[in-house]
């Protein structure tokens, strides 16, 4: 069992201690047809074989010119791969794919509501689609390779036109979750200093058309504000040449992309063959200060990266149906759904709407309808479905092959559930534990090699090398199942090469904290620090217990505590603000916010529901608490910290422990009392 002394974190004090649990291994059948068969692939992929090995992901993919140096070690940590190489993430997509394949789908898009048609995308089309946008992306907004354009985008086919058209010109896009507010996309365009903003006009969501236009007004409003001006906003129509949202246009910076697309009919651009270490993307994540991280994705490095763990974990064959549930807006739908499954020319779904819309039968439903056979989600909606309906699925005749579940530890009884009811006892299952920084997946079994383990992620990938240490920085005896700081001992072609603008960040957060020698230029020197705490059982498996930081994770995303303290500190009545992590049925983990407020200010329900409101609009619903507790005083230690342990135990109805040094003990059981009723 973890130890709890070894580590203080937020979340392993209240992460799941489980038991391990009994080996559960792949069928005959789905063995005689995965792609990776050959154990030796663990060797292969050794640290003595390190990075050569490599080559073998690199060598998926189409090089205009090929690389003449795997690693480039020489701006540590900053790695570089595949250099001297160059190529274009569109053409790997798309075009390579033409000449057999061009009547194949490659998105089928399932919009969410009942009476609208299926659409099915084929390679030729999308081919279509991209050129024409990345011809009106370069001579209409005037974009240009190394330009970074910010994407506010629903879960409709636009968004990945869009990416690849943008990937074509080598421009760098910045694909900012849907449901964030219009705050958190200028925060965003202000920080990749963004002249153009990608749109679309509205999209549904559990049965309502929003309206999402407005969302971009807020958001130049704010950039500009903050130094950003953005010149052109390109919206896209959810329904072309209807109105779908009832917000004005703003004439001469507002376009609906259907309307100038007209000019470009027709249009080819010739894929910009792009230097393997230029970027391909940013992508936003919390830290745990208040500001995120943008960060920079390469070219060669994540393509290769993302085509090889979708053929060999996701295990993808031409004929399979794939559908990652995620959401694009994330870094899962960036490499599961658009670049690792098209890179491979497979088909991928991309489904707009909420799982439980109309009811908890719906995914089930698509997969009949789609014939899919590669499911991929996260706990908190296999737990959602598993409340709502655990009977659907029986309902439904669809075979899958293979399921994943990502961005979060799963329980057994869920993984259970998972398997027996959802993949019929027939589908294997990959438990995927890696970060938007990572690119790609770290930890996970190799479906037709390593047995599964229902609550372990399993062990390191070929060639992903995990160390455990502990908070001096020794390494926690392998194997033997206590808890420290998860860390990858060597680089890989997936990882993110830098916060977008802020190189020095980039080595503080990941780096610094148990490099060997800050000026050495091996990568031996520099293990990268995941901030999850973790734990190896002795047959090398590792079991991640949460985040070791300010950071929660709300329904498998990072959310940092600092960014909602500073959303509620906004409103004006609020003094002091603390987030804690609480443990919740569906969706993980929850924020709960204690609050105090300044002098002469009375606590009301209408003020909790302002903060709440303040929360959403700053960052969006998923940051919602669950309560807002309005305090009379925060606990807190004789030089005045606020203890957010404390606050976070009375949430979780667990012990405080002794509270008698604090500078104000009383409050406690004031607050318990409080927290109880
Ligand atoms: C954090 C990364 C991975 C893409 C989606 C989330 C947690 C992720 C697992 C897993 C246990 C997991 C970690 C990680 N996490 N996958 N299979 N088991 N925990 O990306 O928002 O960057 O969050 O999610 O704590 O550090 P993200």
């Amino acid at each position: 069992m973890a130890e709890k002394e070894v580590v203080e974190t937020s979340e392993a004090e209240i992460a799941v201690h489980w038991q391990e649990e009994d080996y559960v291994y792949p069928s005959p059948e789905f063995i005689a047809q995965a792609w990776m068969t050959d154990k030796s692939i663990y060797d292969q992929f050794s640290l003595e074989n390190f990075p050569n090995c490599y080559k073998k992901y690199a060598d998926l993919l189409d090089w205009d010119e090929y690389w003449h140096t795997i690693l480039d070690t020489g701006d540590a940590p900053c790695w570089k791969w595949f250099v001297g190489g160059k190529l274009n993430a569109s053409y790997n997509c798309i075009d390579r794919h033409l000449a057999k394949n061009k009547n194949k789908t490659a998105i089928h898009f399932v919009p969410e509501p009942f009476e609208d048609k299926y659409e099915h995308i084929t390679y030729q089309e999308l081919y279509v689609r991209v050129n024409e946008f990345a011809a009106l992306l370069r001579d209409f907004a005037g974009l240009k390779a190394g330009d970074r354009v910010t994407l506010h985008m629903p879960m409709v086919p636009e968004l990945p036109i869009t990416m690849l058209a943008c990937a074509r010109l080598g421009v760098i896009h910045s694909q900012v979750f849907g449901g964030f507010s219009g705050t958190a996309c200028a925060d965003r365009i202000v920080d990749s200093q963004s002249r153009i903003l990608i749109t679309m006009d509205s999209y549904y969501r559990s049965g309502s058309l929003l309206d999402h236009k407005q969302n971009a007004d807020v958001a130049l409003k704010n950039a500009e504000k903050n130094g950003q001006k953005v010149d052109k906003v390109l919206v896209w129509q959810r329904y072309p040449g209807k109105a779908s949202s009832p917000t004005e246009m703003v004439s001469g910076r507002d376009y609906f992309v259907n309307e100038v697309l007209k000019d470009y009919y027709g249009k080819r651009v010739d894929p910009v063959s792009m230097p393997a270490e230029a970027p391909l993307f940013l992508m936003y994540t919390s830290g745990t200060t208040g500001k995120p991280k943008g960060c920079q994705h390469s070219i060669g490095g994540y393509l290769s990266y993302v085509t090889a763990t979708s053929k060999y974990v996701q295990d993808i064959h031409p004929e399979d149906v794939y559908w990652c549930m995620a959401d694009i807006g994330w870094i899962t739908g960036h490499s599961y759904i658009v670049y690792g499954p098209l890179s491979l020319g497979a088909s991928t779904v991309v489904y707009e709407g909420v799982p439980t819309f109309p009811d908890a039968g719906r995914p089930w439903k698509i997969a009949q309808d789609l014939d899919v056979n590669i499911f991929h989600t996260a706990p908190t909606a296999i737990r959602a479905l598993r409340k709502i309906g655990p009977d659907e699925p029986a309902k439904y005749t669809y075979n899958f092959k293979h399921m994943t579940t990502v961005g979060e530890p799963i329980e057994p009884e869920v993984w259970k559930w998972y398997h027996k009811v959802v993949g019929k006892g027939q589908a294997i299952i990959v438990d995927t534990w890696w970060q938007t920084e990572t690119g790609g997946f770290l930890c996970s079994t190799l479906p037709a090699i390593t047995p599964m383990k229902p609550g372990s992620a399993g062990p390191g990938l070929p060639g992903i090398h995990p160390i455990i240490y502990d908070e001096e920085g020794k390494e926690v005896k392998k194997g033997s199942s206590k808890a420290g700081n998860i860390c990858i001992q060597n680089p890989w072609p997936g990882a993110f090469q830098t916060i977008w603008g802020d190189r020095q960040r980039f080595v503080d957060t990941y780096y610094a904290r148990y490099c060997k020698d800050p000026n050495s230029k091996r990568w031996q020197d520099w293990p990268y620090l995941t901030g999850d705490a973790a734990v190896e059982a002795p047959d090398g498996y590792y079991r991640i217990l949460g985040r070791i930081d300010d950071v929660i994770n709300v329904s498998g995303h990072r959310l940092g505590t600092k960014e909602i303290e500073s959303a509620a500190l906004t409103v004006n009545e609020v003094a002091e603000a603390a987030v804690v992590p609480v443990a919740h049925e569906i969706k993980g983990i929850e924020p709960d916010l204690y609050i105090s407020l300044k002098p002469g200010f009375d606590a009301s329900a209408e003020l909790a529901q302002k903060i709440s409101n303040t929360i959403c609009d700053e960052i969006g619903k998923i940051a919602k608490p669950r309560t807002v507790w309005i305090v009379t005083d925060m606990p807190k230690t004789r030089s005045g910290k606020i203890m957010r342990r404390v606050l976070g135990a009375i949430s979780n109805k667990k012990d405080v422990g002794d509270v008698t040094t604090l500078a104000n003990p009383e409050i406690v059981t004031q607050i318990q009392e409080m927290v109880r009723n």
